[in-house]
């Protein structure tokens, strides 16, 4: 078998359009652009393209864009006194704060000084537990956007074996919470999980996000998987990949996402589709 290509390109196209057409009707009955600041705190390369991408998609979807760069030895309190600022703010609806943040912040104190109905990254404990209760509001952007694409491919989720790798705060724990949501019977993953192909071996839905170029080897993958790949490493040679050992997984699977162009986009159209339901009260 050869895999159909999740296209997380063309999705999040098709969503940020949907976006876009949402703001202009807001906009024509006199509401205020949704406000989205992005705060990057020094110069993290990585930071700072993601930040760019941002902040492309914010001006072409017609969001007020407040990204801002602070000095990489801004201090806890004054990122702190930001965001108290941004959080007072009625133009600025969404507020995320690009991670990773320099040494001598403490990322968990400033997501919490978030207002959680502005909190558009999802990553507030507020926002955690309501997604852990089923009751979620703003919900974390990977995962939420891995939902949209899940969504395209027809299948349904409920009583799928899915097996989340990787239990980080932005990717694995949320995404965990979100196929349980849908009835999916999901096992999570972690550097101390015991005989990770085995575990592989039995997801029909397999999600794979720790950072690792090709962790996840082709042949572990269960004939039929739906395979996603949130990982996007730069190798040596400044060609990209991701976590999943792509052309042998490809034989394999049944849909697959390709990177880049696979989840990468539709974290960035998620996070407009936060912003516009932090502005609005709608989803896109
Ligand atoms: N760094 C990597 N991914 C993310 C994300 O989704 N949000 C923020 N704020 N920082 C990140």
């Amino acid at each position: 078998m050869s895999a159909q290509i999740l296209d997380g390109k063309a999705i999040a196209l098709e969503l940020r359009e949907s976006i876009q057409q949402e703001v202009e009707a807001q906009v024509a009955k006199g509401k205020v652009p949704p406000g989205l600041a992005v705060i990057l705190v020094g110069e993290d390369p990585a930071s700072q393209v993601y930040v760019k991408n941002k902040k492309i998609a914010c001006d072409k979807a017609g969001f007020n864009d407040v990204s801002m760069v602070l000095p990489a030895e801004t201090s806890q309190a004054e990122l702190l006194a930001k965001i108290d600022e941004l959080n007072a703010r009625e133009d600025v609806h969404g507020i995320i704060v690009q991670l990773p943040v320099p040494d001598h912040i403490d990322p968990e104190e400033i997501i919490e000084r978030i207002d959680p109905k502005k909190d558009v990254d999802g990553f507030h404990p507020y926002n955690m537990g309501r997604l852990a209760t089923r009751l979620p509001e703003l919900a974390p952007c990977t995962p939420h956007g891995v939902m949209t694409m899940l969504a395209k491919t027809g299948i349904p989720l409920r009583g799928l074996n899915a097996v989340v790798v990787g239990a980080s705060n932005i990717v694995g724990v949320p995404m965990a919470l979100e196929l349980l949501n849908e009835r999916a019977t999901v096992t999570v993953c972690h550097s101390a999980t015991k005989d990770l192909p085995q575990k592989v071996a039995e997801a029909d839905l397999v999600v794979v996000g720790v950072g690792i170029p090709n962790m996840v080897k082709g042949d572990w993958i269960k004939d039929g998987a739906i395979v996603i790949d949130v990982g996007i490493n730069r190798l040596d040679d400044g060609s990209l990949c991701g976590d999943v050992e792509y052309d042998k997984a490809k034989e394999k699977a049944s849909w697959i996402t390709p990177v880049p162009g696979g989840v990468g986009p539709m974290t960035i159209a998620t996070l407009l589709q936060n912003t516009l339901q932090a502005a609005y009260g709608v989803k896109a």
